[in-house]
């Protein structure tokens, strides 16, 4: 049934994409659904150039026959599709569920425009209750947790920072980094938090997309829905 909604999503997106487009592809199961729909298409004669925002994603763009490219090789982007873990007020995004936030914001910021695409689970009041992903670099991990936790205070937030994976084979990143997932519960001001996070030495990133989608696709019971930010 999900699945079903997030490939209702994922379709609606392909309306978005025009001949000679060059197209950032997101990562995670239902940005999966969209890169093998785009992959129909190229193989119906479609002329795009991708960008993948993961290792994964490259690996099944290239099995769906799209051409692929770097942010190097391309500069600015026209368009990038991408899920999302959470949907806040003014399209404010949780990402990073797949462990991909890194190069996806990278690749979103390189974009003039993103659109997201999910099922309706994914809309919330407040940004939060999914926990939200610190992409971390490994050495002084004691340290940068502690400024962490000083920055979540000083916010006003309180909850466990747990890393991904486990003590002895943590989660790595495609960047070759870790990730501390944020058991926040509510994020109520994520524009504050966002920068704050960000200043911090050891902190790589986070899952926090301010400002970067323009819309979002969402995929109910009666249909697919377009928010705007
Ligand atoms: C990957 O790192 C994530 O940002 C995904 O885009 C996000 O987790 C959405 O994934 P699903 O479509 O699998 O829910």
């Amino acid at each position: 049934m999900n699945d079903a909604l997030k490939r209702a999503a994922a379709e609606k997106a392909l309306d978005d994409v025009k001949p000679g487009m060059k197209l950032g592809i997101g990562t995670g199961s239902t940005a999966d659904l969209f890169t093998k729909a785009l992959g129909a298409k190229v193989r119906g004669g479609l002329d795009i150039i991708g960008v993948p925002t993961s290792e994964r994603t490259r690996a099944l763009a290239e099995k769906e026959g799209i051409r692929l490219s770097t942010l190097d090789e391309l500069g600015e982007l026209d368009l990038t599709i991408d899920g999302a873990d959470e949907i806040g007020p003014g399209l404010d995004l949780i990402k990073g569920g797949g462990g991909a936030l890194l190069r996806e914001k990278i690749v979103a910021s390189a974009s003039r425009r993103m659109i997201v695409i999910a099922d309706g689970t994914k809309v919330v009041p407040t940004l939060g209750a999914f926990p939200l992903p610190i992409e971390v670099v490994a050495f002084g991990l004691a340290a940068t947790r502690a400024a962490i936790n000083t920055v979540l205070r000083a916010c006003g937030l309180d909850g466990a920072l747990e890393l991904r994976g486990d003590a002895d084979h943590p989660f790595v990143t495609d960047g070759g980094h870790y990730i501390l997932d944020a058991h926040l519960a509510k994020i109520p001001e994520p524009a504050q938090l966002a920068p704050m996070l960000v200043g911090i030495p050891g902190v790589v990133d986070h899952g926090l997309f301010i400002n970067l989608a323009e819309k979002a696709y969402v995929a109910g019971q009666d249909g697919v829905e377009t928010l705007t930010a």
